[in-house]
């Protein structure tokens, strides 16, 4: 059975049950503990806990899902995918044990020409939590299941949480024993003979904070008893398509396919190579899904997570012995067997290609640069006799060649060597801290989050500010340093919580409003404004005269010029992105944006860099838009209706909330966006790109300047014109052609100047070549030039003066210069002096060692530096030394 038909049945067994058929949430998780939604439950956490009302009482979805903790098991064990899907029921306080027993029941083994999956019931096991007689006793009655097919486990197996506080509960799995060839009977611990692949979880309590699977404390008990069930959908196929495991199923074994015709090499004929072909698979497949929903590669977080999987594929690629560019063959393969099940990829593939392409070009790059490096790394530990590569060195390959810790330890373990990951994490999170100390100071977020819950709890702050910028309002609460406190005096910089408030708090890429709040006898001055838990405003402010108390009456007054400046910015961003995927075409997708009075930026999704001509356009749209005078406007409607409208999404909202639209010019320009903005376009006044740039892999950067900011700039682009045309004495169309003109003149001078000092030097050939020293009756010659004669221009000299010694006694010449404080030596020598054994390449190692550094080179002509100028004389020394104690040796 084809796995869209596997999650066809299912969807439609509980649909004919009541259950609301619920589509699935994207990849990236809203709840800020979780990267990636890893069960199905995820986006009905709100009913679970009791802070929404369900608006149904059971509902069925097919999840998508990612787990990446266990990335490094991929492909070895039968189970570990990074993407899966989820296939549940759930019942928010309706049904619970007894009926979530029989649902499964039924479907697993109904035959499948009613609609079933068939599985024989004699194969089939259920697993209880140890203390839960109950579900005993729902097995035996309602599957009939004898005693010893019924198995108690403890609570690592068989108590269910996300890992992380929230609900949770015992849990019942069904199990299937795939018979002696997968391992021992009634051994339930390892996993493969007794395959669990549907899990029935209680949902009924609420954990807290604590190790993942066992041992964290209960809370208490949920408002209701639930259910939330999860079959694995590839399980289920793999089980049902009579293959092996997940990656052989249909969904994922043409890419196996493909990357064997690519390789040459067979899956199935060397287990280390099926390895990679199952890693190529997955992680594919995983890119894929994690990109379509809105990821892009990056260092921190998803985006590394998403990174990670694209350079695991890539290399595993190379280590199967493909080294051309895979992704472009493979993706497409992918991409081919989900869009039966998710048809929304086809049409974003453009946008989901480029950014995976552009990632490989940039890792191919990576490891071309960073590659010898590790090798010569490598050799150096190697040649130690040492086993570990230092922190350190793991450290530059990150920082400065950009290998991902992860990579340089995959390749050093395949060169037998460890890495000292401890020494590379502490040097990173140093360096971490350095960044963040600036941004930190600016945020007002504390780590614990417990005093804002706190004032939360007393109630939503009202946001007024689309309406107006002044509001009476009241002073709810205050923290300080992240603490409830019960009032703060002059001079204090403390955190402020309103009823309502017309200060929006940064989000969106718009940052804080700036203004006053003013009482009775007291003053603030608005510092910023944070939104650190969903529903509060918090306002970081100073207490310029009085004191503040919860209860206080005041007035909260946005800072006017600041507030227009600030719409202008955001509506502008609107504008600027609207224009961008006029020129560019709707797969230049905003990644991310940033906005304050006068200045805007804008992240987008494009591989190359925009030229002159294509910014231009971009500019050009965009100030007609709005000179045009395109109204602005915002409504409220539901994610679903907004998508249908074509507004551009965000991803993360849950699908029932309600979500604001903002218009500019009717369909022109439709964006979810939470930000404030003008009223007509022509308030934007004028938009002027300064810059594009790249940011990351398939990611560039505008950024413009916005009304009077965009007039100044202007000017001051006039101004320097002016000033290059007085000093250089031309009219401002006649620069271009003088700059290039001066600059030739310039190149040609120094060349010039180089024939020059080359020929001094060499001038000098002569002389040195008629006073040798003799050394035990070889004829020598050690130089220093002046500073600065490059190492072309010292091996010149070096032959000049070899040439014009006479050939038949033995000559030896060694000169040496500094150049930019590091010295370089050349050494020469002529047929004789080979004949009474002496090396032009062990003289210079000799002379380099004095130097601090290392050289060699032919028999003849040989040369080196080093780093350490006082080694100079010492050099010249150490070589007619060693002329000395070789001819005399
Ligand atoms: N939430 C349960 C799981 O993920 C069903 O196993």
């Amino acid at each position: 059975m084809e796995t869209s038909e596997i999650r066809r049945r299912f969807l439609q067994y509980f649909e004919d049950r009541g259950h609301t058929v619920v589509p699935s949430a994207p990849l990236p998780a809203s709840d800020p503990n979780l990267l990636f939604v890893p069960a199905g439950m995820v986006p009905f956490v709100p009913y679970f806990v009791g802070q929404q009302t369900p608006p149904f009482p059971r509902a069925t979805s097919v999840q998508k899902c990612v787990r990446t903790l266990d990335i490094e098991e991929v492909g070895k064990t039968t189970r570990h995918g990074t993407f899966f899907q989820m296939n549940g029921n759930f019942s928010f306080g309706d049904y619970f044990k007894d009926q979530a027993v029989q649902y499964a029941w039924d479907l697993v083994t109904k035959p499948q020409s009613e609609g079933g999956y068939g599985f024989d019931e004699s194969v089939l096991y259920a697993s209880v939590y140890y203390e839960d007689d109950e579900a005993i006793d729902i097995w035996k009655r309602v599957a009939g299941l004898p005693d010893d097919r019924i198995v108690r486990l403890g609570m690592k197996d068989n108590f269910w949480s996300m890992g992380v506080p929230g609900p949770c509960g015992p849990c019942s799995e069904i199990l299937i024993d795939r018979g002696p060839e997968f391992g021992a009977e009634r051994d339930w611990e390892a996993g493969d003979r007794y395959l669990e692949f549907w899990n029935l979880v209680f949902m009924q309590n609420i954990r807290g904070e604590g190790p993942g699977k066992e041992g964290y404390p209960i809370l208490g008990e949920l408002p209701k008893k639930n259910i939330d069930t999860g079959l694995g959908l590839e399980r289920v196929a793999y089980l049902l398509q009579g293959v092996d495991n997940m990656y052989e199923i249909d969904e994922v074994y043409p890419v196996i396919e493909k990357a064997s015709e690519l390789s040459g090499r067979k899956y199935g004929a060397d287990p280390i190579d099926d390895v990679r072909f199952r890693v190529v698979a997955d992680h594919v497949r995983s890119a894929l899904m994690i990109i379509g929903d809105g990821v892009t590669p990056g260092n921190e977080q998803r985006g590394y997570v998403l990174r990670r999987l694209l350079r695991r594929a890539v290399r595993s690629m190379r280590l199967l012995g493909y080294e051309d560019p895979s992704l472009v063959e493979l993706l497409p393969t992918s991409l081919e067997q989900m869009k039966k099940s998710y048809p929304e990829l086809e049409a974003d593939f453009g946008r989901i290609s480029q950014i995976a392409y552009a990632e490989e070009e940039a890792f191919r790059r990576t490891l071309t640069a960073g590659t010898s490096i590790f090798d010569l790394a490598v050799k150096n530990v190697q040649s130690q006799g040492a086993a570990q590569l230092a922190g350190a060195q793991a450290f530059q390959l990150h920082d400065t060649y950009g290998f991902p810790i992860d990579l340089t330890v995959e390749m050093a373990a395949e060169q037998g060597l460890r890495v000292d990951t401890e020494g590379f994490k502490t040097l990173m999170t140093e360096q971490r801290e350095r960044a963040k100390a600036d941004a930190r100071a600016k945020k007002a977020g504390h780590a614990d989050t417990s005093g804002y819950r706190e004032l939360r709890e007393k109630g939503v702050t009202e946001f007024t500010g689309y309406q107006e910028l002044s509001t009476d309002s009241q002073v709810r609460g205050l923290l300080r340093d992240g603490v409830v406190a019960s009032a703060a005096e002059q001079g204090e910089t403390v955190e402020v919580v309103l009823e309502k408030t017309p200060f929006y708090a940064e989000s969106g890429g718009q940052i804080a409003d700036e203004g006053l709040i003013v009482a009775d006898g007291a003053k603030l001055q608005v510092l910023d404004v944070q939104r650190p838990v969903k529903g509060l405003i918090v306002h970081k402010v100073k207490v310029l005269e009085g004191v503040v108390q919860p209860g206080l009456d005041v007035h909260a007054q946005v800072d006017h010029e600041w507030r227009v400046s600030a719409c202008q910015a955001h509506s502008g961003t609107h504008v600027i992105h609207a224009a961008l995927r006029q020129v560019l075409g709707p797969n230049a997708l905003q990644s991310g944006s940033y906005n304050k009075p006068g200045y805007l930026r804008l992240d987008f999704a494009w591989s190359s860099a925009l030229d002159q001509a294509t910014r231009s356009e971009i500019e050009e749209v965009a100030n007609l838009a709005v000179r045009q005078d395109l109204p602005v406007s915002a409504q409220y409607m539901t994610l679903p209706e907004a998508r249908e409208w074509g507004a551009l999404a965000l991803f993360g909202e849950t699908y029932d909330e309600q979500v604001r639209v903002v218009e500019i010019g009717g369909p022109w320009s439709r964006e979810l966006c939470g930000g404030t903005h003008v009223k007509h376009s022509s308030q934007v006044g004028a938009l002027t790109v300064t810059s594009e740039s790249s940011v990351g892999a398939g990611v560039r950067r505008l950024e413009a300047f916005v009304g009077m900011e965009a007039l100044h700039h202007l000017g001051k682009e006039r101004a320097l014109v002016r000033l290059l045309s007085e000093s250089l004495k031309a009219r401002p169309e006649e620069l271009p052609a003088r700059i290039a003109d001066l600059s030739e003149r310039l190149r040609a001078a120094e060349k010039e100047l180089e024939k020059v000092r080359a020929g001094q030097v060499l001038a000098a050939a002569a002389e040195l070549a008629s006073k040798p020293k003799d050394v035990f009756g070889v004829a020598y010659v050690g130089h220093r030039a002046p500073d600065g004669v490059n190492g072309g221009d010292l091996r010149k000299l070096a032959l000049d003066v070899r040439g014009r010694m006479p050939a038949d006694r033995p000559a030896v010449v060694a000169v040496l210069s500094v150049n930019d404080g590091k010295p370089a030596v050349v050494v020469a020598l002529n047929d004789t002096a080979r004949e009474w054994g002496l090396k032009a390449g062990d003289l210079v190692r000799i002379a380099a060692e004095q130097l601090g550094g290392r050289g060699g080179g032919k028999d003849d002509v040989a040369q080196g530096g080093g780093t350490d100028a006082a080694g100079v004389d010492g050099a010249l020394a150490a070589v007619e030394h060693a002329i000395g104690q070789s001819v005399t040796g």
